[in-house]
């Protein structure tokens, strides 16, 4: 209660005698008189943050459904407004990342109280939003959400805080996040104008509110992530929650649809190569190994590129034109290329695949980007959770893809050139670019994981067994029991 106060008002209240007053007037009016006028649902925006792909469509349809079925009762002036990134701003870059969002909401929205950002997955009850909202007082600078953690200083946060990580909390977007207006209009005017990166946005966003306007996440604890175990444990009764750990869209893609490249060079050979046979490697029907040094043993390939110490561009680049030109491999319909230390699951990437049609170029993993949030830079999938590209998507590659020099950054680069050529570039929470360790547990423990990244001060070998725990994909038919060495003929 006291905490709640506190940063209701954003100030330290505790000190002063307006704390016991604040305090005695939540207890003796909970959520009711809070904050003055009350407020109506018609003062609600939700935003929902949506991808441009048919597969996101209809799961971003499926949200509308469910709210729409929620608000059908209320007069229609009254209605909450729900927007869709994508069908709202499509020409928009890095809504994800929330900023470019900013003066597009103050322009729309300046009359209303609170906007509220959801994911497709997220699912609401509006009643016990509303009443969430009507605790705290629009009028000042709140920024709610479903409180995340580091355990570890980590590097997809730039070890940020790395005495005592877990100080500093920022939001769930999966939960949703709820911003009052004047916090909005606040942002708009200090909004960042330089190019960076984009790594994780939940993150990053929390962080400039600190850093730029000393405003910092308010937990909620009625914003869920696994709604019963939520409302069990921590006794919160909750008005978001994310039920959804793994797409379901039916039989996976077979074995033979996918064919796996793995960057790797001589210095590796003995230990990282060893880890990939040992794990994933036998799920794989086509699997090849890109090196700089031929070994029959592996085997290796050696495309004939110089090896470099990172960006390996021109590597990658003559992996996309053996694939797409390789008799027996330019009719698989998906190529996933990765590093020789991500640790992967591959039937569940085949489950997560059948989601995905493969007539357009695409191309899949996590997304990371460069100046998103600027809204003028562009999005690429990063290399260490692995790309996956469709045959489309290869071809177009492989025809007109070039490396500024061949130790260009292979992902940031492709990522440039398929902003450039409007390809579909779409991010799965499934893929990391980092080791468990670096992510929050609540974070994680909402999803099944597809595969990791980096076998740094980690067991790779737990990591694996980790990307094998439970039993969520129930169709399992495709299933591959294999030796260890299927290198078919290529
Ligand atoms: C599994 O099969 C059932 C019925 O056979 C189907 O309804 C369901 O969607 C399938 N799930 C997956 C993950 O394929
Ligand atoms: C080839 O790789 C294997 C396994 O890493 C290693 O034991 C062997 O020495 C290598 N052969 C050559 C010729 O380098
Ligand atoms: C493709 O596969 C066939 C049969 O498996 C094999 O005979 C042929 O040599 C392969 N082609 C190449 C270019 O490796």
């Amino acid at each position: 209660m006291a905490s709640a106060a506190r940063k209701v008002h954003g100030k330290r209240m505790f000190q002063s005698p307006y704390f016991l007053v604040a305090c005695l007037t939540i207890l003796l009016c909970g959520s009711d008189c809070a904050s003055g006028d009350e407020l109506r649902f018609g003062d609600i925006v939700m935003v929902l943050q949506m991808q441009p792909h048919p597969y996101h469509l209809l799961r971003a349809h499926k949200f509308r459904e469910h709210f729409e079925e929620q608000i059908s009762s209320l007069p229609k002036n009254e209605r909450p407004g729900l927007y869709l990134t994508y069908e709202e701003w499509p020409e928009m870059r890095g809504a994800w990342t929330v900023f470019p969002l900013i003066p597009q909401f103050i322009k729309m929205f300046s009359e209303k109280k609170w906007i509220f950002i959801c994911e497709e997955e997220t699912r609401v009850d509006i009643k016990k939003v509303l009443s969430v909202l009507q605790r705290y007082d629009s009028s000042q600078d709140i920024f709610l959400g479903r409180e995340l953690k580091d355990k570890h200083a980590t590097i997809i946060h730039h070890f940020a805080f790395y005495e005592s990580p877990s100080v500093f909390s920022y939001p769930d977007f999966g939960a949703g996040l709820a911003f009052t207006l004047p916090l909005i209009i606040k942002m708009g005017a200090v909004l960042r104008e330089d190019f960076s990166f984009s790594i994780d946005a939940k993150h990053e966003l929390a962080l400039f509110l600190k850093d730029k306007l000393n405003v910092l996440l308010t937990p909620v604890c009625a914003f869920c992530g696994n709604k019963e175990e939520t409302e069990e444990r921590q006794g919160c009764d909750c008005a978001t929650w994310q039920p959804l750990k793994f797409p379901s869209c039916g039989h996976p893609v077979r074995a033979e649809e996918l064919f796996v490249a793995v960057k790797t060079c001589q210095k590796f050979h003995n230990d990282r190569v060893q880890v990939v046979k040992n794990t994933w490697a036998p799920e794989a029907e086509f699997i090849e190994y890109y090196s700089d040094e031929v070994n029959d043993s592996i085997p290796t390939i050696d495309l004939g590129v110089p090896n470099t110490e990172v960006g390996h561009c021109s590597k990658t680049r003559e992996i996309i034109r053996r694939t797409a030109s390789h008799e027996n491999i330019s009719n698989i319909p998906w190529i996933l290329i990765l590093d020789d230390d991500t640790i992967i699951n591959l039937e569940r990437l085949r489950h997560l695949l059948t989601c995905y049609n493969t007539y357009q170029p695409l191309i899949l993993g996590e997304r990371y980007g460069y100046g998103s949030s600027t809204g003028l830079g562009y999005d690429y999938i990063t290399g260490g959770g692995g790309m996956v590209f469709n045959q489309p998507a290869v071809k177009k590659l492989a025809a007109e893809f070039v490396c500024a020099q061949d130790h260009s950054p292979d992902d940031m680069l492709i990522g440039m050139f398929a902003a450039r050529e409007k390809m579909l570039l779409i991010h799965s929470p499934y893929f990391h670019q980092a080791r468990p360790e670096d992510y929050s547990p609540e974070f994680l423990s909402n999803q099944v994981p597809v595969s990791f990244h980096k076998h740094w001060n980690t067991d790779p070998y737990k990591i694996y067994q980790l990307l094998k725990e439970g039993k969520p994909l129930s169709n399992n038919t495709q299933q591959k029991s294999t030796s260890n060495d299927k290198h078919i003929e290529l």
